[in-house]
Formats: C-alpha cells, structure tokens, sequence
C-alpha cells in the first residue's frame, strides 16, 4: 500500500526517531543513489523557496528527478479538477509533494492518487518543516524528549506541525498568541493524546513571557501567513506585542536556540539582527529540509509503484 505524509499524525514515534537517524545519516554520508530513476512532481499552489529546491535537490542528490509545476500551469481545482489531477500525474510520476491552500485539497489528491502524496505545506500544517525542525533540535542539542519548545506568535500550520511531533517525541509544547489565535479543534485534541503517551506537557497562554521561561528553543514564524493578505493590516497590530527579540530570548534558558522557518520579517516577528544572534540556527533549519526530506522520499518512495487507479 502506498503512504502519504499529510499530517503529523500520520506518523508514529518509532517513524519520526526513524527519519530522524536516517537524515542525520544521509547528512553525514552526502549523496548515495537510492532514487534512481523515479520522479516526484511538485504541485505547487503558493510560492516557495526552501520547499522547492530542498526537494529537487534531494531528488537529485537520491539520482532521481523533479518536475516543478506551478500555480499559474496547472491551474489546481480551476483548469483542473484536484481528483484528475491526482490520476494524470499517478500515470506520470513516483510521488507528489503538494503545497496547497486547504488541507481537504491534500486528502483529495491522495485520495485519488496511487502514487504517495506529501504535504509540502497546506493552511493546517507544515509536516516537513516541523521534522527538519526536529533534526536540527537533535543535531544541537544531542535529545528530543524533556525539552522545551517555546512557540510565540500565531497558532498556525507551523505550530500546528510542531506541537504535533513535539507532543510525539516527549518535548513539552508552549504556544503565546493573542486570544483567538491559538491552536484548537482536531491538533490541539491529537496533540493531548501524543502526550499523554510521551509525557510532554501541552502549555497555551496569551503571555510570550510566560510561555518563553525556561525554554530551550525559542521559535516564531510569520505574522501574515500565504493566503492571508488581506488581513494583513489587523494581524500586525494584534501581534505587535509578540515580537521575538532579545528581551524574551534572555528569559529562557541560557543555551536556548531561536528558530524560524522562514522566510522572515526583519523588525516584525522578530526584532532586526536575530537572525545573526549566535543563539539561531535558521539557515541550519533550511539546510536540514534537504536531509530530512531525502529520508522522508526514500521511505515513501522506494516501492516499486502500483500501476494506475
Ligand atoms: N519554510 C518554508 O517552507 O519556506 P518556503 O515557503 O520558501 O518553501
Ligand atoms: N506560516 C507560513 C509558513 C511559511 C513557510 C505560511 O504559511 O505562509
């Protein structure tokens, strides 16, 4: 049977430690051809940089193959309907990284897809970046269970994500938004049952520092995430007392690392200069999407492919 990687919560522990170890190894091994011959077309309904090339750089450095299809060609669910979509590029391709609006858009195409399906970011979750996350946690700090990571801002598809795998690995979980923002519904629900197995404490508050105390990592992400424009204006002044700069960075523990997915706003969510600060490893974090997804595409990809549906 085929897998797709939509949610967190289509991975157990054992498959997150799992990726973790094969990345850190495929890191330090560099390229091997373990691809050869397949091709995974990226379906992309928003813009990306991290997300686009840390795939085709994998697929290449695997000695497999990408094809970027973007928004304005393959007109998703408008020139073409998501399901027909999913059945053409199963006749074509060896997988399908999707980066869509709506998470229901992922369900369809893997629905309608014999080939596997990954999220390469939707409005609900961001899988891939949340277990690169979690490679480069591990590559710092040598653990993942019994840390604490501090996220401060909106509770949006990146927090989702990580609380999530965070609540899957053993690592105690902080969210400080404005009221409205948190995170709710279905991942705060699945996040309490991955920590009730792994002893990570879930802590959502309106205060970043409250949340920030102790922490060892700090993490933001955007204010304005892709799709929200037009509430632009009314986010930046609901999250102006969010800001992640020194003065939060200092109540956390003295070795905290601050983290960020990118891309970032300079004098927004984050004060200008963090990301220089020695305590960030952003530009490690968009290195590690590489090596992460490389074991991901291998473990999702290595079967020889079903024929068509
Ligand atoms: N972090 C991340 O997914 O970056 P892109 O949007 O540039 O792919
Ligand atoms: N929350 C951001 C993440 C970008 C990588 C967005 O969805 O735009």
């Amino acid at each position: 049977m085929k897998k797709d990687l939509l949610s967190i919560a289509d991975l157990n522990r054992k498959t997150v430690e799992h990726l973790i170890e094969q990345a850190w190894r495929m890191k330090k091994e560099g390229a091997t051809p373990l691809l050869s011959g397949r091709t995974l077309a990226l379906l992309f309904e928003k813009p990306s940089l991290r997300t686009r090339v840390s795939f085709e750089m994998a697929m290449y450095q695997l000695g497999g193959h990408s094809i970027y299809l973007s928004p304005e060609e393959v007109g998703l669910g408008k020139r073409e309907a998501a399901a027909d979509i999913a059945r053409v590029l199963s006749r074509y391709v060896d997988g399908i990284a999707a980066r869509t609006f709506s998470q229901e858009t992922l369900h369809i195409l893997a629905g309608n897809s014999s080939v596997p399906v990954i999220n390469a970011l939707s409005d609900l979750e961001h899988p891939c970046q949340a277990l690169s996350d979690l490679l480069t946690i591990y590559e710092k700090k040598g653990r993942l269970p019994g840390l604490t990571l501090a996220f401060i801002g909106d509770g949006n598809n990146v927090a989702n994500s990580l609380l999530l795998s965070a609540c899957l690995v053993g690592m105690n979980f902080h969210l400080a938004s404005p009221p409205g923002y948190e995170i709710k519904g279905e991942v705060l629900s699945q996040g309490k049952r991955f920590a009730i197995r792994s002893g990570s404490q879930i802590q959502l508050t309106n205060d970043p520092y409250e949340a920030a105390k102790d922490a060892d990592i700090i993490y933001t992400d955007v204010w304005v995430s892709m799709g929200q424009e037009a509430e632009a204006k009314k986010r930046r002044r609901t999250f102006s007392g969010y800001q992640v700069g020194n003065k939060l960075l200092s109540l956390a523990k003295r070795d905290v690392l601050f983290m960020h997915p990118l891309p970032a706003h300079h004098g927004e969510e984050i004060s200008t200069g963090l990301l220089d600060d020695p305590r960030s490893v952003v530009f490690d974090q968009a290195e590690n999407r590489l090596h992460l997804q490389k074991a991901l595409l291998v473990k999702l990809l290595s079967n020889p492919k079903v024929s068509g549906k």
